[in-house]
Protein backbone atom coordinates (compact mmCIF):
# COMPACT_ATOMS: atom_id res chain seq x y z
CA UNK A 1 0.00 0.00 0.00
CA UNK A 2 2.65 2.69 -0.86
CA UNK A 3 0.32 4.54 -2.93
CA UNK A 4 -2.93 5.13 -3.30
CA UNK A 5 -4.92 5.97 -6.28
CA UNK A 6 -7.19 9.21 -5.89
CA UNK A 7 -9.30 10.42 -8.84
CA UNK A 8 -10.23 14.20 -10.48
CA UNK A 9 -13.95 14.33 -10.72
CA UNK A 10 -17.35 16.58 -10.98
CA UNK A 11 -20.62 17.03 -9.24
CA UNK A 12 -23.14 19.59 -10.66
CA UNK A 13 -20.69 22.99 -11.17
CA UNK A 14 -18.07 21.45 -8.51
CA UNK A 15 -14.99 19.82 -9.52
CA UNK A 16 -13.25 17.46 -6.47
CA UNK A 17 -9.43 16.73 -5.92
CA UNK A 18 -7.06 16.03 -3.87
CA UNK A 19 -5.47 18.76 -2.22
CA UNK A 20 -2.36 20.05 -3.67
CA UNK A 21 0.56 22.17 -2.25
CA UNK A 22 -0.95 25.23 -4.56
CA UNK A 23 -3.95 25.00 -2.19
CA UNK A 24 -2.23 25.89 0.96
CA UNK A 25 -2.99 29.56 1.11
CA UNK A 26 -6.60 28.75 0.91
CA UNK A 27 -7.27 25.58 2.61
CA UNK A 28 -5.17 27.73 6.07
CA UNK A 29 -7.96 30.29 4.78
CA UNK A 30 -10.85 28.88 4.91
CA UNK A 31 -9.65 27.03 8.17
CA UNK A 32 -9.52 30.60 9.76
CA UNK A 33 -13.48 31.25 8.92
CA UNK A 34 -14.64 28.06 9.73
CA UNK A 35 -13.19 26.73 12.90
CA UNK A 36 -12.56 28.10 16.25
CA UNK A 37 -9.42 26.18 16.47
CA UNK A 38 -6.05 27.43 15.31
CA UNK A 39 -3.80 25.06 13.18
CA UNK A 40 -0.42 25.26 12.58
CA UNK A 41 1.01 25.94 9.43
CA UNK A 42 2.66 22.69 9.68
CA UNK A 43 -0.64 21.35 9.41
CA UNK A 44 -1.60 22.81 6.19
CA UNK A 45 1.68 21.80 4.79
CA UNK A 46 1.35 18.21 5.45
CA UNK A 47 -2.30 18.03 3.98
CA UNK A 48 -1.19 19.60 0.80
CA UNK A 49 1.85 17.64 0.46
CA UNK A 50 -0.06 14.59 1.93
CA UNK A 51 2.47 13.76 4.29
CA UNK A 52 2.47 12.00 7.65
CA UNK A 53 -0.43 9.67 6.19
CA UNK A 54 -2.47 12.40 5.97
CA UNK A 55 -5.14 12.04 3.00
CA UNK A 56 -7.29 15.13 1.65
CA UNK A 57 -10.32 16.22 -1.08
CA UNK A 58 -10.98 19.83 -1.94
CA UNK A 59 -14.45 20.77 -3.48
CA UNK A 60 -13.39 23.70 -6.44
CA UNK A 61 -15.50 25.78 -8.01
CA UNK A 62 -14.16 26.49 -11.55
CA UNK A 63 -14.77 30.01 -13.04
CA UNK A 64 -13.16 31.55 -15.75
CA UNK A 65 -10.28 28.54 -15.80
CA UNK A 66 -9.59 29.57 -11.83
CA UNK A 67 -10.64 27.28 -9.41
CA UNK A 68 -11.46 27.98 -5.97
CA UNK A 69 -11.58 25.92 -3.08
CA UNK A 70 -15.15 25.86 -1.49
CA UNK A 71 -15.00 22.29 0.66
CA UNK A 72 -12.22 20.21 1.71
CA UNK A 73 -12.17 17.34 4.15
CA UNK A 74 -8.34 16.07 5.84
CA UNK A 75 -7.97 12.95 7.30
CA UNK A 76 -5.51 10.63 8.79
CA UNK A 77 -4.59 7.10 8.44
CA UNK A 78 -3.56 5.76 11.31
CA UNK A 79 -2.76 2.34 13.11
CA UNK A 80 -5.32 1.65 15.84
CA UNK A 81 -2.62 1.23 18.33
CA UNK A 82 -1.34 4.92 17.64
CA UNK A 83 -5.23 5.60 18.51
CA UNK A 84 -6.35 7.02 22.18
CA UNK A 85 -7.52 3.77 24.54
CA UNK A 86 -10.64 5.40 25.47
CA UNK A 87 -11.39 6.60 21.96
CA UNK A 88 -10.49 2.54 21.51
CA UNK A 89 -12.68 1.00 24.08
CA UNK A 90 -15.89 3.39 22.69
CA UNK A 91 -15.40 2.41 19.64
CA UNK A 92 -15.55 -1.31 21.04
CA UNK A 93 -12.39 -1.77 19.48
CA UNK A 94 -10.77 -3.79 22.44
CA UNK A 95 -8.42 -6.24 21.85
CA UNK A 96 -4.95 -6.95 20.35
CA UNK A 97 -6.28 -8.03 17.79
CA UNK A 98 -7.35 -5.06 16.41
CA UNK A 99 -3.75 -3.03 17.42
CA UNK A 100 -2.76 -3.17 13.56
CA UNK A 101 -5.62 -2.28 11.79
CA UNK A 102 -6.23 0.93 10.40
CA UNK A 103 -8.11 4.07 11.12
CA UNK A 104 -9.05 7.04 9.38
CA UNK A 105 -9.58 9.92 11.40
CA UNK A 106 -11.43 12.73 9.98
CA UNK A 107 -9.22 15.81 11.54
CA UNK A 108 -11.05 18.52 9.29
CA UNK A 109 -14.08 18.95 7.23
CA UNK A 110 -15.08 22.17 6.12
CA UNK A 111 -17.79 24.17 3.29
CA UNK A 112 -17.94 27.57 2.27
CA UNK A 113 -20.53 29.41 3.46
CA UNK A 114 -22.08 29.96 0.19
CA UNK A 115 -21.56 26.63 -1.06
CA UNK A 116 -22.84 24.84 2.20
CA UNK A 117 -26.57 23.17 2.12
CA UNK A 118 -25.72 21.70 -1.56
CA UNK A 119 -24.58 18.05 -0.84
CA UNK A 120 -20.75 19.29 -0.81
CA UNK A 121 -19.89 17.90 2.83
CA UNK A 122 -22.24 14.48 2.11
CA UNK A 123 -19.91 14.16 -1.13
CA UNK A 124 -16.83 14.61 0.71
CA UNK A 125 -17.55 11.90 3.22
CA UNK A 126 -18.31 9.66 1.14
CA UNK A 127 -15.44 10.08 -0.87
CA UNK A 128 -13.30 10.13 1.96
CA UNK A 129 -14.93 7.12 2.94
CA UNK A 130 -14.53 5.12 -0.20
CA UNK A 131 -10.50 6.45 0.02
CA UNK A 132 -9.92 4.89 3.53
CA UNK A 133 -11.10 1.56 2.66
CA UNK A 134 -9.30 1.26 -0.62
CA UNK A 135 -6.27 2.29 2.37
CA UNK A 136 -7.24 -0.84 4.11
CA UNK A 137 -9.01 1.05 7.22
CA UNK A 138 -11.84 -0.57 9.45
CA UNK A 139 -13.30 2.18 10.66
CA UNK A 140 -13.77 6.21 10.31
CA UNK A 141 -13.78 7.93 13.09
CA UNK A 142 -13.99 12.27 14.10
CA UNK A 143 -14.68 14.65 17.34
CA UNK A 144 -16.78 16.79 16.88
CA UNK A 145 -17.91 19.95 18.95
CA UNK A 146 -20.98 19.43 20.53
CA UNK A 147 -22.59 22.51 20.05
CA UNK A 148 -22.17 22.25 16.02
CA UNK A 149 -25.58 21.27 15.07
CA UNK A 150 -24.97 21.27 11.32
CA UNK A 151 -22.32 18.90 11.64
CA UNK A 152 -23.51 16.14 14.04
CA UNK A 153 -26.68 16.44 11.67
CA UNK A 154 -24.20 15.74 8.70
CA UNK A 155 -22.17 12.49 10.52
CA UNK A 156 -25.33 11.10 11.49
CA UNK A 157 -27.16 11.34 8.29
CA UNK A 158 -23.90 10.03 7.22
CA UNK A 159 -24.69 6.93 9.50
CA UNK A 160 -22.15 7.71 11.98
CA UNK A 161 -22.85 6.36 15.21
CA UNK A 162 -22.00 9.20 18.44
CA UNK A 163 -20.47 6.66 20.64
CA UNK A 164 -19.47 9.24 23.28
CA UNK A 165 -19.63 12.71 24.48
CA UNK A 166 -16.06 13.63 25.74
CA UNK A 167 -16.14 16.54 28.50
CA UNK A 168 -13.52 19.32 28.08
CA UNK A 169 -11.75 17.55 24.90
CA UNK A 170 -11.32 21.05 23.36
CA UNK A 171 -9.13 23.66 24.73
CA UNK A 172 -10.13 26.84 22.42
CA UNK A 173 -8.73 30.00 23.16
CA UNK A 174 -8.97 31.46 19.48
CA UNK A 175 -11.61 33.86 20.83
CA UNK A 176 -14.22 32.19 18.01
CA UNK A 177 -15.88 30.27 20.28
CA UNK A 178 -19.44 30.71 20.87
CA UNK A 179 -18.51 32.15 24.19
CA UNK A 180 -14.85 33.83 24.50
CA UNK A 181 -14.49 33.78 28.04
CA UNK A 182 -14.77 29.52 27.88
CA UNK A 183 -12.23 27.59 26.88
CA UNK A 184 -13.14 23.95 27.83
CA UNK A 185 -15.94 22.61 25.08
CA UNK A 186 -17.25 18.80 24.81
CA UNK A 187 -16.63 16.88 22.03
CA UNK A 188 -19.04 14.05 20.86
CA UNK A 189 -16.96 11.32 19.39
CA UNK A 190 -18.68 9.34 16.07
CA UNK A 191 -17.60 6.50 14.33
CA UNK A 192 -18.51 4.02 11.45
CA UNK A 193 -17.36 0.55 10.42
CA UNK A 194 -16.55 0.13 7.02
CA UNK A 195 -18.88 -2.29 5.41
CA UNK A 196 -16.89 -5.72 4.61
CA UNK A 197 -17.74 -5.78 1.01
CA UNK A 198 -16.33 -2.24 0.59
CA UNK A 199 -12.56 -3.36 2.93
CA UNK A 200 -12.70 -6.75 -0.05
CA UNK A 201 -13.28 -4.43 -2.57
CA UNK A 202 -10.54 -2.01 -1.83
CA UNK A 203 -8.16 -4.74 -0.87
CA UNK A 204 -9.06 -6.16 -4.01
CA UNK A 205 -8.43 -2.92 -5.82
CA UNK A 206 -4.95 -2.85 -4.70
CA UNK A 207 -3.96 -5.89 -5.71
CA UNK A 208 -5.46 -5.92 -8.89
CA UNK A 209 -3.91 -2.63 -9.93
CA UNK A 210 -5.82 0.39 -10.89
CA UNK A 211 -7.62 -0.94 -13.82
CA UNK A 212 -11.23 -2.01 -12.52
CA UNK A 213 -11.45 1.32 -11.29
CA UNK A 214 -14.95 2.01 -12.12
CA UNK A 215 -16.52 -1.63 -11.53
CA UNK A 216 -14.62 -1.32 -8.20
CA UNK A 217 -16.45 1.64 -7.08
CA UNK A 218 -19.56 1.25 -7.95
CA UNK A 219 -20.28 -1.81 -6.41
CA UNK A 220 -18.09 -0.55 -3.22
CA UNK A 221 -20.05 2.34 -2.63
CA UNK A 222 -20.30 2.72 1.37
CA UNK A 223 -23.43 1.18 2.67
CA UNK A 224 -24.66 4.51 4.99
CA UNK A 225 -23.76 6.58 1.64
CA UNK A 226 -26.29 5.07 -0.63
CA UNK A 227 -28.94 6.72 -0.38
CA UNK A 228 -27.47 9.82 1.01
CA UNK A 229 -25.60 10.29 -2.00
CA UNK A 230 -28.35 9.38 -4.20
CA UNK A 231 -27.77 10.70 -7.45
CA UNK A 232 -23.87 10.75 -7.28
CA UNK A 233 -23.46 7.21 -8.98
CA UNK A 234 -23.72 9.25 -12.32
CA UNK A 235 -20.27 11.40 -10.98
CA UNK A 236 -19.11 8.28 -9.18
CA UNK A 237 -18.81 6.50 -12.39
CA UNK A 238 -15.73 8.11 -13.34
CA UNK A 239 -16.26 8.49 -17.39
CA UNK A 240 -13.66 11.11 -18.23
CA UNK A 241 -11.82 11.19 -15.12
CA UNK A 242 -7.44 10.84 -14.25
CA UNK A 243 -6.23 8.41 -12.26
CA UNK A 244 -3.79 9.95 -9.81
CA UNK A 245 -1.52 8.25 -7.48
CA UNK A 246 -1.07 11.31 -5.37
CA UNK A 247 -0.53 9.44 -2.29
CA UNK A 248 3.00 9.75 -1.45
CA UNK A 249 4.42 7.02 0.61
CA UNK A 250 3.75 5.75 3.66
CA UNK A 251 5.29 8.02 6.37
CA UNK A 252 5.55 7.39 10.31
CA UNK A 253 3.30 9.92 12.08
CA UNK A 254 4.85 13.14 12.96
CA UNK A 255 4.55 14.47 16.31
CA UNK A 256 3.84 17.70 16.67
CA UNK A 257 0.02 18.77 15.57
CA UNK A 258 -1.15 15.32 15.85
CA UNK A 259 0.38 14.40 18.81
CA UNK A 260 -2.26 17.65 20.33
CA UNK A 261 -5.14 16.39 17.99
CA UNK A 262 -4.75 13.19 19.31
CA UNK A 263 -4.07 13.55 23.09
CA UNK A 264 -7.53 14.13 25.12
CA UNK A 265 -7.70 17.83 24.89
CA UNK A 266 -7.27 19.62 21.51
CA UNK A 267 -5.63 22.86 22.17
CA UNK A 268 -6.13 25.92 20.02
N1 LIG B 1 -30.64 21.21 -1.66
C1 LIG B 1 -31.09 21.54 -0.44
N2 LIG B 1 -30.53 21.07 0.71
C2 LIG B 1 -29.50 20.21 0.58
C3 LIG B 1 -29.00 19.81 -0.67
C4 LIG B 1 -29.60 20.34 -1.84
N3 LIG B 1 -29.18 20.02 -3.04
N4 LIG B 1 -27.97 18.96 -0.46
C5 LIG B 1 -27.83 18.83 0.88
N5 LIG B 1 -28.78 19.57 1.49
C6 LIG B 1 -28.98 19.71 2.94
C7 LIG B 1 -28.74 18.46 3.72
O1 LIG B 1 -29.86 17.64 3.80
C8 LIG B 1 -28.38 19.05 5.07
O2 LIG B 1 -29.57 19.43 5.72
P1 LIG B 1 -29.64 19.73 7.32
O3 LIG B 1 -28.96 21.04 7.56
O4 LIG B 1 -31.08 19.78 7.60
O5 LIG B 1 -28.92 18.61 8.01
C9 LIG B 1 -27.61 20.27 4.72
O6 LIG B 1 -27.98 20.61 3.40
C10 LIG B 1 -26.11 20.11 4.86
O7 LIG B 1 -25.61 18.98 4.15
P2 LIG B 1 -24.41 19.17 3.14
O8 LIG B 1 -24.82 20.14 2.06
O9 LIG B 1 -23.92 17.85 2.70
O10 LIG B 1 -23.34 19.84 4.08
P3 LIG B 1 -22.58 21.22 3.80
O11 LIG B 1 -21.85 21.13 2.51
O12 LIG B 1 -23.52 22.33 3.98
O13 LIG B 1 -21.49 21.22 4.97
C11 LIG B 1 -20.72 21.50 7.22
C12 LIG B 1 -21.84 20.96 6.32
C13 LIG B 1 -19.39 20.87 6.83
C14 LIG B 1 -21.02 21.16 8.67
C15 LIG B 1 -20.67 23.05 7.02
O14 LIG B 1 -21.79 23.61 7.61
C16 LIG B 1 -19.43 23.70 7.59
O15 LIG B 1 -18.40 23.78 6.91
N6 LIG B 1 -19.48 24.19 8.84
C17 LIG B 1 -18.35 24.87 9.47
C18 LIG B 1 -17.18 23.93 9.69
C19 LIG B 1 -17.61 22.72 10.46
O16 LIG B 1 -18.38 22.81 11.40
N7 LIG B 1 -17.06 21.55 10.10
C20 LIG B 1 -17.33 20.26 10.74
C21 LIG B 1 -16.56 20.17 11.99
S1 LIG B 1 -16.31 18.50 12.53
C22 LIG B 1 -14.84 18.05 11.89
O17 LIG B 1 -14.22 18.76 11.20
C23 LIG B 1 -14.31 16.64 12.18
Amino acid sequence: MESVPVLDMHKGGVYYRPLQPSDFDELKDAHVHLFPIDYEDSFFAKAVKGLSKIFTLGAFELKGGNETLVGFVTARLMVMNEMDSKDRRHMGLIGDCWNLEHAAYILTLGVSPKFQKQGIATTLICQLEQQAATMGARVVFLHVITYNKAAVRLYKRCQFRCVATLEDFYSISSGRQPDPNRVKWDAHLFSKFVAVEVLEQGRNFLSEGFGPLRAALDTCWPFGCRQQCAGASSWISLQGSRVLASWGPRQHASPDIFRRLFSRGKTS
